[in-house]
């Protein structure tokens, strides 16, 4: 069986402060707007149930896509294939992407085209975490709550092989024998 140790990166009261201080961000900008927030499954969906308790906007619409890239390995490759689409009419209305993590930027520059050519009124971004120095597009999100360096993260709804998606905190997974 493989074996691995679990660190703490980010604390399950850390997340929770920042998805706070997101939310009131959030209630500033898009208070009094239409609003559909977009949460990309599987993983986002921790954060979107705490991030949609911490806003006030009074017309929010909340749904999900789930996407898969396809390519080999862990990497995300430009070729995004979508699972389930949206069924809400996005015209004129303001979109927030919500993410778990945004790694190459492969995912996230294709939705957000994908999202616009749907008549939007804009389409803005919000991710949990960053790994900043893995990109491979100019993709920048608008709202963000942690950099995070390039390791491998698990825990507060992301997986490794569709475990450990329940751990409160945001864990980096080590691989026995991996170095720190
Ligand atoms: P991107 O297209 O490379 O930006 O892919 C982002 C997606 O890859 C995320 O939504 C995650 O599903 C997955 N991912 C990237 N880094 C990690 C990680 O450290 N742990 C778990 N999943 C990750
Ligand atoms: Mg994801």
């Amino acid at each position: 069986m493989e074996r691995y140790t679990l660190e703490t990166l980010i604390s399950a009261g850390q997340l929770a402060e920042k998805t706070a201080e997101l939310g009131r961000q959030l209630t500033l900008d898009y208070k009094d707007k239409d609003t559909v927030f977009v949460g990309i499954l599987k993983g986002s969906f921790i954060f979107m149930a705490d991030l949609v308790r911490q806003v006030k906007i009074d017309r929010l619409e909340i749904c999900f896509m789930m996407v898969s890239s396809y390519g080999s390995g862990t990497r995300s490759t430009g070729n995004i294939i979508i699972k389930k689409d949206l069924e809400n009419d996005l015209a004129g209305k303001h979109v927030l992407i919500v993410e778990d993590i945004i790694d190459s930027g492969n995912t996230l520059t294709y939705l957000k085209k994908y999202l616009a050519n749907r008549q939007a009124a804009s389409v803005r971004v919000c991710t949990m975490l960053d790994k900043p120095s893995r990109r491979e597009t100019d993709l920048v999100p608008d709202y963000r709550g942690f950099e995070i360096p390039d390791a491998f993260a698990v825990g507060y709804g992301l997986d490794y092989q569709e475990h450990f998606r329940e751990l409160p905190d945001l864990c980096v997974l080590r691989r026995d024998g991996e170095q720190a």
